[in-house]
């Protein structure tokens, strides 16, 4: 075992917190799991992503990815009125790569827009930070990291914030169907020391029971899936950094009715580690990834109750190919074969663009879009 190994002392602070509190929320041994600030999976070094680590992103095929992301963001801008000063606010950003594609290209794209950007990352985990520091050198001046977005909240700017595979990291909790309804399932731990599955609880929380109320009952005896509360808190100080504009989230996972299918009855919890995908989510705390797909109703939901307005929810094919329009006609008659392969990868339905979506939502915004009902549909939202 490595010598900065967490596991020892990560999963012997869960065990004493069992012995001292009872069993746990899984949401609690998931955020522990990832993110405890000396022994969690996300603390502990930034080399998860990519190919010397524990997964793929749609970033680690190449810069393609950023700077179709910067086609987006131009567009938004020129649709604002070109701001003077404008920010854009990246949740999630890992080592730093995705900026850098990303200002890279924007610098290329409109230098305009970059002389009035600030680029702030909210990154709690100081390794992470360090990381997208070095990763950020050559675009210093313009970028700002943080470890709270709230810090952004005294000087709100027109802009965009956005993540790509960050929905699918925050913790979730554990809810299984049973004749009386809703149930949490809790983690305790074993004789022989492991973390297993321990009692269930009645749901009785009111954001909970809110939360679940819309799925309706009937689903079969001892289906399990996933539950997050989180959306809210996590997109308001987003929100209060923003006068106005655009929110953007791109990762895996399904509209309400898909993600609570009645078929889908072990839910979309999973593991990862060195490019292998498991389903014990309570094998090695802090050794690996753990991620579950993201209902993306809920999201839109909870951006809605905070006074966004949902303009679209696609697949991640449709989404980019749709940004991708102009870049691809500039190509026609002199394809770049690397870039083309990598938006192959990005847009096939049988690889990225099929399993992920992209959802967008206007803040605070005067034109008068409003979703289609094409969208509205397929998130089973009003
Ligand atoms: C799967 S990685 C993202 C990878 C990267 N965006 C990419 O596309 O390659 C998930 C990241 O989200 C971060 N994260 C989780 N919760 C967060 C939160 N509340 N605010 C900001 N970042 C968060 C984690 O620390 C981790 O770096």
């Amino acid at each position: 075992m490595a010598a900065d190994s967490a596991t020892p002392t990560l999963e012997r602070l869960l065990r004493n917190r069992i012995a001292v509190e009872g069993p746990l929320d899984f949401s609690g041994f998931m955020a522990a799991a990832l993110y405890h600030p000396e022994s969690g999976y996300y603390a502990r070094q930034a080399r998860q992503v990519g190919r010397g680590g524990d997964f793929f992103t749609s970033v680690s095929v190449g810069p393609l990815f950023g700077s179709l992301l910067a086609r987006r963001f131009v567009r938004w801008w020129q649709e604002a009125g070109c701001p003077q000063y404008w920010r854009i606010i990246e949740s999630g950003a890992h080592d730093g790569t995705l900026a850098a594609d990303i200002l890279a290209a924007l610098w290329q794209l409109s230098p305009a827009a970059v002389a009035g950007l600030e680029y702030a990352i909210a990154e709690p985990l100081p390794r992470l930070q360090a990381a997208q520091r070095e990763t950020l050198q050559p675009f210093a001046a313009c970028v700002r990291l943080l470890a709270d977005p709230a810090e952004l909240a005294s000087q709100p700017l027109p802009g965009i914030a956005f993540g790509n595979e960050v929905l699918d990291a925050l913790p979730c909790h554990v809810v299984e169907w049973q004749a009386d309804g809703w149930h949490l399932c809790r983690v305790g731990c074993a004789a022989d020391r492991r973390f297993c599955w321990d009692s269930v609880l009645p749901v009785t929380d009111p954001a909970q029971l809110a939360a679940l109320a819309p799925l309706g009952g009937g689903f079969p005896l001892g289906y399990r899936s996933e539950l997050r509360t989180g959306f809210g808190g996590f997109l308001a100080p987003l929100l209060a950094s923003l006068s106005s504009g655009l929110l953007l989230w791109l990762d895996y996972g399904f509209a309400r009715p898909e993600y609570y299918h009645p078929a889908r009855q072990q839910g979309t919890l999973r593991t990862f580690s060195r490019h292998r995908a498991a389903d014990d989510p309570l094998h090695a705390p802090g050794e690996i990834d753990i991620t579950a797909h993201v209902d993306f109703t809920a999201v839109a939901e909870s951006a809605i109750a905070l006074g966004c307005r949902p303009l679209l929810f696609r697949n991640q094919g449709s989404w980019l190919t749709q940004v991708a329009r102009e870049w691809l006609l500039a190509m026609e008659g002199r394809p770049d074969a690397e870039l083309l392969r990598q938006f192959a990868m990005l847009t096939h339905p049988a690889q990225l663009g099929g399993r992920f979506h992209a959802l967008e939502l206007a803040w605070n915004d005067p034109l008068p879009a409003s979703p289609s009902a094409a969208d509205s549909h397929r998130l089973a939202i009003a």
